[in-house]
This record gives C-alpha cells, structure tokens and sequence, in this order.
C-alpha cells in the first residue's frame, strides 16, 4: 500500500510516518515547509529504518502536486497539510482561507484526477466550539469561532458533500483534540516557529530556560481549579489511530468520523505540576487575564473510535510530559543548528 502523507514534515505527520513505515506502508510525503523542516524526514527515515520519499510542493500548485500522483499509483491520502495558528487566523483571514481550503480543494481534485478514494483528513474538536455539554460525541452540533475553525468545519461539510456525491469514497474525518508528546526516542517532535501558542510547547520552553514565565490565561474557570481543562492526547497514540482509520478504509466504511481523545481532561495546573515532575524542575507562572475566545473546558467521548476501530490512547499525562521534556532538552533549538 502506497500512502500520500500531505504535511508529513510537520508535528503529527512526522510521528505518523514513523508509524506507517514500521507498518510497511510506502511513504510519500508532500510538504510545502511553510511551517516545518526538511531534518524531521530525514529522521523519520533514521527512526523507521526505512525510505520515504519527500517532495517539496505547495498544494496549492496544482501542476506540482498532480506530478507527484502522475509518478506512483497512490492507495490512499493522509491530509495533515494546513495552517495552525488560531490568533493568526484571525488576523489574516484570506491567507488561511485560501492555504487551508483551496489548498485542500485542489487536492480533492488532483485525487479525483486520478482515482484517488480513500482519504484520512485531519478535524479538530475545534468543530464543536464551546460544547453545551460534556464529554463531546461525534454528534454534537458543528460551530467554530475563527477562520481556522472554520476551515475545519466547511472542509468536513465539503467532504460530506463529496461523499454524497459519490458514495464509493472513502473518507475518514478525525477530530484530535490536544496533541502534544514526541517520539519516545526524542528525536522528532513540535517545533513552534517563533514564542508557541500552544500549553505544553510553552511549559517546555519555560522549563528549559528560554521562556522566563508561564502566563496563565484565567483561573476563574468553572473547573474544579479555575483553571482551562483540555483534553491532552499523545501524539504517538494520535499516529496509531490514523493507522487504525487507514484499516478502516480498507473495508469500505463510507464517510466515518471519530474523535481522538483519551476521554479524560486535566487543567492547566495540572498540567504544569505534571510536567515539573518529569522535568524535576520548578515551572515558574502567573495568572493573567483569560485569553480571547478560550473555553472553559473540552474533552471527548472516545468511545466511538474504541468500539468501530479498536483504537484507544494508552499514554498518559505523565508520558506526555516525559516525551516533550525529552524531545526539548535533546533539541533545545528544534529542527535548527543552534
Ligand atoms: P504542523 O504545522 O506541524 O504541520 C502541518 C504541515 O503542513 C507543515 O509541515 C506545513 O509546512 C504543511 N503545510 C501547510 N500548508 C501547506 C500547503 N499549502 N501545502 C503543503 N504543505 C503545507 O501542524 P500539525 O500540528 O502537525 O497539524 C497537522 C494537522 O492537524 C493540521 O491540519 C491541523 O490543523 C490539524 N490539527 C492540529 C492540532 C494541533 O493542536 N496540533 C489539533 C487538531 C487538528
Ligand atoms: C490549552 C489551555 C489555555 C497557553 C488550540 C486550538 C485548537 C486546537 C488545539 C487545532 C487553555 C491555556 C495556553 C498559555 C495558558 N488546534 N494556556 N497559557 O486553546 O485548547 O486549542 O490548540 O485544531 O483549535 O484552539 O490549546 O494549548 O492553546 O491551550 O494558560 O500560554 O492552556 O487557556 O486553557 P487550545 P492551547
């Protein structure tokens, strides 16, 4: 089986092409490095043990990506490729707008150029904005509060439309919630670009020394501490979910959405002890102001994804932080020569 990772260069797609490798799937990764490096392929190779092939190509180039299909009949797509940055978003609607859906709609295309039917596309639980209740399940009404999210929820209602159009499509539509971790091996993981926006990059930048602070953004929460609760997944049992999708569509599910989560939410206190306890060092905060359009809390039924793929995190907040703290101390710089 011959896989399109698009995005693989970036923080979920690294870790998922480790995986698809050591399952023995071939690997093709389309990247346009906007928010990644060249070095996570080159260690995604050296972790797996094995080859994949990397091209360069911006969705968006239409020529370039159908090149790539022209060259190796593809079995299915794996579609990570997008912008990520919520604040930023907001600040510039047209451009991910245009990277995230147009990006995406000339994919869907080039796919359809070549007979392309299987596809696993990266949601979020973004989709549910501020959920009436708690936890979330696949049913729950769709709504967003940002271009990013919104981006999520026409793309999964483009691809319900393509579904409808074409019931012999099989499409996958996973809703992550908080990725975070890295490769037990510490050699791949997230790298932000610039001071990071989300919790646990932060914390590990603060607990190497190149963040003086954490700020808290609220403690007046309804939760038991006040503070945010989230739930945080292991970017690893994120990559084996997405193996567990592939072998779902391999058995002709038609349009099927999941939510990846471990059911069990943690504040962001929580979460700093947590990881003051795997790093062994004091994690400086301050409690400020709550941050624009945050929700109290959030955190899935994964039960769905337990029952029809079998799947379910195994790794715990306590890993989570380990893996980060690993992964930070090993590549204080990321991907970067320091
Ligand atoms: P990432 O930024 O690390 O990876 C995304 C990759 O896509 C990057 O390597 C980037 O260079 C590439 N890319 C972006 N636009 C492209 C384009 N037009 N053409 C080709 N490549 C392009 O992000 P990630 O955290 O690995 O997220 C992967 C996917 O999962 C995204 O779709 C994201 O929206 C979704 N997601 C992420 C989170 C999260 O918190 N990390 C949560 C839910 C959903
Ligand atoms: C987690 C908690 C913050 C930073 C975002 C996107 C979402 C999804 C995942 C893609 C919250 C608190 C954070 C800090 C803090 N991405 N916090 N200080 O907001 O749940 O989700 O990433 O789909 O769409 O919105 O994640 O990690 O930013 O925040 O106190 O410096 O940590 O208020 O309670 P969030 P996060």
């Amino acid at each position: 089986m011959r896989i399109l990772v698009t995005g693989g260069a970036g923080y979920i797609g690294s870790h998922t092409c480790v995986e698809l490798l050591l399952a023995g799937y071939e690997v093709i990764v389309v990247d346009s490095l906007i928010n990644s490096r060249e070095e996570s392929i080159r260690r995604v190779a050296e972790i797996s043990g094995r080859k994949l092939n990397f091209h360069k190509v911006d969705l968006l180039d239409k020529s370039g990506l159908s090149a790539v299909f022209q060259e190796k009949k593809i079995d299915a797509v794996i579609h990570f490729a997008g912008l990520k940055a919520v604040g930023e978003s907001v600040a510039m609607p047209l451009h991910y707008y245009t990277n995230n859906i147009t990006g995406s709609l000339v994919l869907f295309k080039v796919m359809a150029d070549y007979g392309v039917r299987n596809l696993v596309f990266s949601s979020s639980a973004t989709v549910y904005g501020d959920p009436a209740a708690l936890p979330i399940t696949e049913d729950f009404p769709l709504k967003a509060s940002n271009p990013y999210g919104w981006a999520k929820v026409m793309l999964e209602q483009i691809l319900r439309d393509l579904y409808h159009a074409d019931p012999t499509l099989n499409i996958a539509l996973l809703r992550y919630f908080n990725p975070v971790g890295a490769h037990p091996s510490g050699r791949i993981g997230e790298d932000p670009r610039g001071i990071p926006n989300n919790l646990v990059p932060y914390i590990a930048q603060v607990a190497v020394g190149k963040l003086p602070e954490l700020q808290i953004f609220g403690n007046d929460y309804t939760t038991p501490d006040g503070t945010g609760v989230r739930d945080y997944i292991h970017v690893m049992d994120l990559a084996s979910g997405h193996m567990r999708a592939l072998e779902k569509l391999a058995t002709n599910p038609g349009l099927v959405t999941y939510n990846l989560g471990t059911g069990k939410g943690y504040s962001v206190l929580e979460m700093v002890n947590a990881f003051a306890k795997a790093a062994g060092k004091n994690i400086p905060y301050r409690i400020v102001g709550r941050r624009p359009g945050d929700i109290a809390s959030c955190y899935a039924d994964p039960s769905k994804a337990e029952r029809e793929l079998s799947w379910e995190a195994t790794r715990g907040i306590d890993a989570m932080c380990r893996d980060t703290w690993r992964w930070q101390t090993k590549n204080p710089n990321g991907y970067e020569e320091p």
